[in-house]
């Protein structure tokens, strides 16, 4: 069985969708279409009655919702219904950025707090479909840069461990420039915006995604009113 993500074109290029139960990132630099992307996951989970969830680290869900409102793809309907769930983990950040500054202790980390929120929603809501925006801010609340990456593996195992297919939006500028969340995922996709000649071309990469065949070339793709969609052109 796999997970249909609703993008025009994506699902076929992954051998019908994603493999359940598994945690993937996509990640590009600013507005390559990562929110989008994820959006287009949960509601079409959404229309399939598998409730989903938001979890929000840095902007304020209305303020997504109000972004998301300029697509066909109607977000504000399924979140009344209650099949998306949007959760705003940005005041809890400041907390830990403010401990931090005052070198104040937490019982837990930041990631460990996101991830009860996390597994009690999966557990009381039957949460399916999991959308984290975005992996910069998980690594608050931690020391150094190995513990950054200790309490990263961390947090997959435990949203591995979940019953729920989990995607990981991740800023990155430099897609050359492999960090260790992309060992620890499942499947890695790549979203490019980038200058060709005078004009911007988008493109969609799938780096890896265990378990599947798929081609890593990167297939254009486009953003419109009805949200994404990849083309079998490569680019
Ligand atoms: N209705 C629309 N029609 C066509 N393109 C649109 C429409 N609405 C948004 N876009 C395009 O989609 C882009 C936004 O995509 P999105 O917010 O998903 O990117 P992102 O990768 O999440 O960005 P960020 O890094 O800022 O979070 C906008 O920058 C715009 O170019
Ligand atoms: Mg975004």
């Amino acid at each position: 069985m796999r997970i249909r993500t609703g993008i025009q074109g994506f699902d076929d290029i992954v051998q019908g969708g994603l493999i359940p139960n598994r945690v993937y990132i996509v990640a590009g630099p600013p507005g390559a279409g990562k929110t989008t992307f994820g959006m287009h996951f949960l509601v079409q989970g959404a229309k399939e009655g598998e409730r989903g969830l938001y979890v929000s680290l840095t902007e304020d869900p209305r303020n997504i919702i109000e972004d998301m409102s300029t697509f066909s793809f109607n977000v504000k309907r399924y979140s009344l219904a209650g099949l998306i769930l949007f959760v705003d983990m940005g005041p809890l950040s400041i907390q830990y950025m403010n401990a931090i500054k005052n070198k104040e202790m937490m019982k837990s980390t930041y990631a460990e707090e996101i991830f009860k929120k996390i597994s009690a929603l999966v557990r009381i809501k039957g949460v399916k479909r999991i959308v984290i925006d975005s992996v910069l801010t998980l690594k608050y609340g931690s020391g150094s840069e190995e513990d950054q990456n200790r309490e990263i593996a961390r947090f997959f195992r435990s949203l591995k461990d979940l019953k729920a297919t989990s995607l990981i939006l991740s800023e990155m500028t430099d897609l050359s420039n492999y960090s260790p969340e992309h060992y620890m995922a499942h499947g890695v996709v790549f979203l490019h915006n980038f200058l060709n000649g005078n004009t911007m071309t988008r493109a969609l990469q799938v780096i890896k995604m265990r378990g599947t065949h798929h081609d890593c070339d990167m297939h254009k793709m486009e953003i419109s009113a009805d949200g994404i969609r990849v083309f079998n052109t490569k680019v």
